[in-house]
């Protein structure tokens, strides 16, 4: 079609295009029809955009045959003008009108293609569970509070006052060889158990009665094998009041015991000793892996040593204002590690702290 314009202006005489204009006139709608359909047949934005620079770039068709204008006559160059004006009006809204309905085309497909359908089913990130030491120490928490203890925690890091002295264990007392100690100075430690909650909770309440509490928490000692973990947890237990008896420590360790293990098992309190107790009792549970025939768990004895415990040495509720002739109380610490080894027979420590996925899922 171009190129049949071009011949046509190119045989053009000056003064003839009025003879012509007919002839003119036809082959320009003819060519303004073409270009219609050329945009509408423009599949995207790009190939719309090669059309436009066919018809309307400054080397496409029309200002091509603005060059022609000097051909015509004085009287019919607006003739002339206005139809390549029209023409090109014409064709710029068409290709305006094509390239929004591409464009909102292609916005549409994109949004289609990136439709994300909320109704399927998501990839399940795995949930975990709570590790057996967590299991333990829940459950010992709902014995306790279920009778009336309340749960506090005391200090990681605590005084070498709190850990040994206020429990009646001076410097260079035996004692402490007991407990191999981290120190951080020379009045700082680690603490070797959770006994020091003793002292500080009754510091905070004397002169009240009761103190009923049970304390949860971390403990370090410098020891690492199968039965020992250098960082592991216990749990103590603080009763005082007007009249408390052995009989009372004695109700609540059978409770308690009978609570994890079953209520077939029975318990048996071996004379001890601790500095902070007295009379202190080591509490053994029956063995339930053998019914007490003797097995290796038990060490062929029918009974598990579980904790330690006794009746507050009155230097102790001393020290914290009580007086001992008024009021008594017991204590007792329990190794959780001990009652998880026991109540899920795991046979080393060092499994509780591994962080393996292929055990911990046992739970
Ligand atoms: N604190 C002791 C330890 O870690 C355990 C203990 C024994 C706690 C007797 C007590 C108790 O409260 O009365 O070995």
């Amino acid at each position: 079609m171009l190129q049949k314009i071009k011949s046509f202006f190119e045989v053009l005489e000056a003064d003839s295009l009025e003879s012509k204009s007919d002839v003119l006139i036809n082959i320009l709608l003819l060519a303004e029809n073409e270009g219609l359909s050329e945009i509408d047949n423009g599949k995207t934005v790009d190939e719309l955009k090669i059309i436009q620079t066919k018809y309307c770039s400054k080397k496409g068709l029309l200002p091509d045959l603005m060059k022609y204008m000097g051909k015509v006559s004085n009287k019919d160059k607006p003739v002339l003008g206005k139809i390549i004006h029209d023409f090109k009006i014409t064709l710029e809204n068409k290709f305006n009108e094509r390239l929004t309905a591409l464009k909102n085309a292609e916005r549409q497909a994109k949004l289609e293609a990136e439709k994300i359908d909320v109704t399927l089913p998501g990839c399940n990130s795995q949930i975990g569970h709570k590790h057996p030491l967590t299991l333990v120490e829940e459950q010992v928490k709902e014995i306790f509070t279920n009778i009336g203890f309340t749960v506090v925690e005391g200090f990681e890091i605590e005084e070498d006052y709190y850990n040994f002295e206020r429990l009646n264990i001076p410097k260079d007392h035996p004692a402490r060889e007991m407990q191999d100690t981290f120190y951080l100075n020379e009045d700082v430690v680690l603490r070797t158990h959770t006994s020091p909650v003793q002292a500080r909770i009754m510091d905070m309440m004397c002169p009240q009665l009761p103190v009923k509490i049970i304390a949860p928490g971390k403990v370090f000692r410098r020891d690492d094998d199968s039965t020992h973990s250098p960082m592991f947890h216990q749990i103590e237990g603080l009763m005082v009041d007007k009249n408390i008896t052995f009989a009372d420590l004695k109700g609540i360790l059978l409770h308690l015991l009978k609570s994890i293990f079953g209520e077939e098992r029975k318990i048996r309190l071996r004379p001890s000793y601790f500095p902070f107790t007295e009379p202190s009792a080591e509490v053994d549970v029956s063995c339930g892996n053998c019914n007490q025939e003797g097995c290796r768990v038990c060490g062929y004895t029918g009974w598990i040593e579980i904790l330690g415990s006794g009746m507050v040495h009155p230097s102790v509720l001393e020290m914290a204002g009580y007086d001992p002739n008024e009021v008594t109380g017991f204590a007792f610490g329990i190794g959780i590690e001990r009652i998880a080894m026991l109540k899920y027979g795991i046979d080393d420590m060092r499994l509780l702290f591994d962080n393996d996925l292929r055990f911990l899922e046992q739970f």
